[in-house]
C-alpha cells in the first residue's frame, strides 16, 4: 500500500517558518517510527498571488481534493491588504474550507501545566483547562448571499448575510455530539436566540439533535454571555458549539487562556472521503503574523500540535498524536520557551528551529 499523502500549504508571514519545524517532525516518524508519509508542497494566500495573481491555484485546489490531508501554515499580510477583496490571500484559505466541504473546525484550548502564569487569567483559573470548541466553518454570514458593497441613494452600503440551513445545523452539531461523547459527555451551544433567527434555529436544531445523544448534558447559552464566561470561569465548559463567526471570535479568546495564540492547533473536517478517511486540513488558528516574521521568533507548537491532531484524525494514530503532545508538554516543562510565552525574569527566548530542535530530541527520548 502507498504511504498517505499530504499536501503542504506554508503560506505567507511566519506560515512557511512555523511549517518547517512541521516537517522535521514529518521526516522523523518516518526515520524513527516507520510511518512515512508522501508530502508535497505548494502555494496558497499571497504567495500563490505572487506566483499566479490568485490566491488559490486550480491545481492546487485539485490537490488538495485528492490527499488525505492537507497541513497549513497562515495566509495574509500588509503586503496583500490593498488587493482586491476577490484575490486577497484570506479568500484562498475561505475556498479550501468551502470547496473541502469542511464544516466542522474543531479548536482546542488546553493549558499545559508549564504556562498556567502565562495566561491572562489567574493561574487556578486555568490551571487543567481542557476545552474543545466546536466551530461550524463553511456557511454563516462568512458566505451568506447577498453580499458586497452596494450603492444605496447617495452613500453605500456594505452587506453580509447570516444565513443557516438545517442540515448545516445539524451536521455541525451531530460532530460536536460526538466529541462530547468521547470527552465528558458534556456540550454547550452558543448563538443569538434573543436577537437572531439564524440563532433561533440553531437552537432547535441542536435540542432536535440532542435526542440521539440523550446521555450529552447540553446548555445553550447567549454567545456574548459565553465570551464573558469563557474569560470568567473557563473551566464550566467541556466541549463548546458554535456558528462560524462567534467560532472565530470564541476561540481567539479561548487560545489567550492558553497562554499563547501561538499555541492553538485546529483540524478542519468534512464528510468521509471513499478511504474512509475524512476530508481534512489541519491549521494553527493564529495568523501569519507580520510583526514577527522573519525574526524566527515564531512559535511553531500551534502548528506541530495542528500535525498532531493529523495523525490522531486522518490517520488513526492516536497513540503517535499523544506522543508529540506529550514530548511538546516535556519540552515545556523544561522552560523551553519562544518570545510569546515569556513572563519570568531571566529566561532566554530560542527560537523557531530551536524550539523546533527541543521537540525533536523529546520525541527521541520517548523512544
Ligand atoms: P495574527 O494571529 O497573525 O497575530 C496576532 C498576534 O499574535 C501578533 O502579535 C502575532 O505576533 C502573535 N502571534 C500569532 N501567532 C504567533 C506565533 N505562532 N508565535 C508567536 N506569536 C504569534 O493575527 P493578525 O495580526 O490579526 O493577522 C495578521 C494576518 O494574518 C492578517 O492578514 C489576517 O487576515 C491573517 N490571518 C490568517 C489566519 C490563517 O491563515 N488561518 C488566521 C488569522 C489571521
Ligand atoms: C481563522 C482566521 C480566518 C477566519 C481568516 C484568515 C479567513 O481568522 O482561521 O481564525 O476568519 O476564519
Ligand atoms: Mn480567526
Amino acid at each position: 500500500m502507498s504511504n498517505p499523502s499530504i499536501l503542504i500549504l506554508p503560506g505567507d508571514g511566519i506560515g512557511p517558518e512555523v511549517m518547517a519545524q512541521v516537517t522535521r517532525i514529518i521526516d522523523w516518524y518516518g526515520e524513527k517510527r516507520d510511518l512515512a508519509f508522501d508530502v508535497s508542497t505548494d502555494l496558497v494566500g499571497g504567495a500563490a498571488y505572487d506566483a499566479h495573481g490568485v490566491p488559490l491555484h486550480d491545481d492546487t485546489m485539485a490537490k488538495a481534493m485528492e490527499v488525505d490531508a492537507v497541513l497549513l501554515g497562515a495566509v495574509g499580510g500588509p503586503k496583500y491588504d490593498n488587493l482586491d477583496f476577490s484575490v486577497k490571500p484570506e479568500r484562498g484559505l475561505l475556498r479550501l474550507r468551502k470547496e473541502m466541504d469542511l464544516f466542522s473546525n474543531l479548536r482546542p484550548a488546553q493549558c499545559f501545566d508549564a504556562l498556567a502564569d502565562f495566561s491572562s487569567l489567574k493561574k487556578d483559573l486555568v490551571a487543567g483547562l481542557d476545552i474543545m470548541i466546536v466551530r461550524e466553518l463553511t456557511s454563516g454570514v462568512y458566505f451568506g448571499e447577498p453580499r458586497g458593497i452596494f450603492n444605496e441613494g447617495n452613500e453605500r452600503v456594505g452587506i453580509n448575510t447570516q444565513r443557516y440551513t438545517e442540515s448545516e445545523i445539524e451536521r455541525a452539531a451531530r460532530s460536536a455530539f460526538e466529541l462530547a461523547m468521547v470527552r465528558s459527555k458534556k456540550l454547550c451551544s452558543m448563538e443569538k436566540a434573543n436577537v437572531m433567527e439564524s440563532g433561533i434555529l440553531w437552537r432547535e436544531v441542536v435540542n432536535r439533535v440532542a435526542a440521539d445523544y440523550p446521555e450529552v448534558e447540553l446548555s445553550h447559552m447567549y454567545a456574548d454571555n459565553g465570551a464573558m464566561q469563557l474569560v470568567r470561569a473557563p473551566k464550566q465548559f467541556d466541549v463548546i458549539v458554535t456558528d462560524n463567526l462567534f467560532g472565530d471570535i470564541l476561540s481567539d479568546c479561548a487560545a489567550m487562556l492558553t497562554g499563547s495564540l501561538g499555541m492553538l492547533p485546529s483540524a478542519s473536517l468534512g464528510a468521509p472521503m471513499d478511504n474512509g478517511r475524512p476530508r481534512a486540513m489541519y491549521e494553527p488558528v493564529h495568523g501569519s503574523a507580520p510583526d514577527i516574521t522573519g525574526q524566527a521568533k515564531a512559535n511553531p507548537i500551534a502548528c506541530i500540535l495542528s500535525f498532531a491532531m493529523a495523525l490522531r484524525y486522518s490517520f488513526a494514530e492516536g497513540a503517535e498524536a499523544d506522543r508529540l503532545e506529550a514530548a511538546v508538554e516535556a519540552v515545556l516543562a523544561d522552560g523551553v520557551r519562544t518570545a510569546d510565552l515569556l513572563g519570568e525574569e531571566g529566561v532566554t527566548p530560542v527560537s523557531t528551529s530551536e524550539m523546533g530542535d527541543a521537540i525533536l530530541a523529546a520525541l527521541d527520548a520517548s523512544l
